[in-house]
């Protein structure tokens, strides 16, 4: 496959797609080879309950307030932590949240249209374990564990031995959900050989799928991967792993000629046989165009409330990183900021014996 779209050899505009109803003008890169015609409406989603605002619960782990929990007045003798020490895999199912969860490529890929599909990160069992239990429909073992957890500046000191290691430790949780593994910086850019060999270590590790950082540029070597059986999520807009030459991160798509590539970057992906497509970071009305336009479910971070479902570092929305979080992250809890102080109490309860 070219790396350019030759327009000549495809066929004419699939008369099922959907128009273009946002105004946003796209230059369309037409199909060459999908056949599967567009039945299902993207579904309506649901309201967000009003939550704290994330610039504050950053600023609260730096300073010690925080307005998602407040804190408790300082017990002067030994405290209840007032948590059932119940270990998570003895927890009794409250309901069967997970029991329509399937394992596979297949269900991401048609609950287009259906509901919303929720995907959170996870690193290590436990977390994989607390995901799935609250019913997600994947987990992503993100290279964005290297920010998160392993203390690195930029996901692209990390390396495919670190992915192996999380994706092993997440499949130990036993989550009963599909489990997408990040190929990291580089490993789509040496040789196809290079990319087979670190997807099969990530496989072997036990993710049930990939995902790879790119658009047009890694469709002919997704559509090589996905031909050998390896499952291929893509990822568009803005790309971390490319943040070092991108200057930063910011918002992709708002000018014409990016809306434009970003179009065809998804289209490139969709022909390559990606189950689902990550839209990180990508202006919300272009985000809402591709959702109509494209076969797999677009999955948003960053990217307005109109794609197909959404994806969250679990770390961020729970409030437990020590850096400022995204302007999109609406955190759901202050873990950081509650952990500190129950540390806290530990340290006066041990010193005041
Ligand atoms: O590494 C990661 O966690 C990701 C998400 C931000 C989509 O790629």
């Amino acid at each position: 496959m070219d790396k350019e779209i030759k327009k000549s050899a495809m066929p004419e505009k699939k008369k099922d797609q959907k128009q273009n109803t946002s105004g946003t003008e796209l230059k369309k890169p037409l199909r060459k080879k999908s056949t599967v015609s567009r039945t299902k409406k993207p579904a309506a989603k649901a309201k967000v309950s009003k939550t704290p605002k994330s610039d504050d619960s950053a600023k609260a782990l730096d300073n010690g307030t925080s307005n998602v929990s407040k804190t408790k007045e300082k017990p002067s003798g030994p405290v209840s932590s007032g948590i059932e020490n119940k270990p998570i895999h003895q927890e009794k199912k409250k309901h069967s949240v997970t029991s329509e969860i399937e394992p596979t490529t297949k269900f991401i890929y048609n609950l287009k249209g259906k509901r919303s599909i929720v995907g959170l990160t996870a690193y290590d069992a436990i977390m994989s374990k607390l995901v799935s239990k609250a019913g997600v429909d994947f987990i992503l073992v993100g290279d964005s564990v290297g920010t998160t957890l392993l203390g690195y500046e930029t996901t692209v000191q990390v390396t495919i031995d670190d992915m192996v290691h999380h994706t092993s430790a997440v499949k130990r949780g036993m989550p009963e959900c599909l489990v997408v593994a990040d190929l990291p910086f580089g490993e789509a850019s040496f040789s196809f050989d290079r990319l087979l060999e670190s997807s099969r270590r990530l496989m072997q590790s036990g993710a049930d799928a990939v995902k790879i950082e790119g658009g047009k540029d890694v469709a002919d070597d997704i559509e090589k991967l996905v031909a050998t059986g390896i499952p291929v999520m893509g990822h568009i807009g803005l790309l971390p792993q490319t943040v070092k030459a991108i200057g930063g991160y910011r918002k992709f798509g708002t000018d014409r000629v990016e809306a434009d590539s970003i179009y065809t970057d998804a289209i490139c992906l969709e022909e390559a046989g990606c189950f689902a497509i990550i839209a990180e970071m990508i202006d919300g009305k272009l985000a809402t165009e591709l959702t109509k336009q494209i076969l797999p479910p677009l999955i948003g971070i960053g990217s307005g409330d109109h794609c197909d479902g959404q994806i969250l570092v679990t770390h961020d929305l729970l409030g437990l990183t020590p850096s400022p979080l995204p302007s999109f992250v609406k955190p759901c809890a202050s873990l950081g900021l509650d952990g500190l102080n129950a540390l806290q109490r530990y340290v006066h309860r041990i010193r005041s014996m």
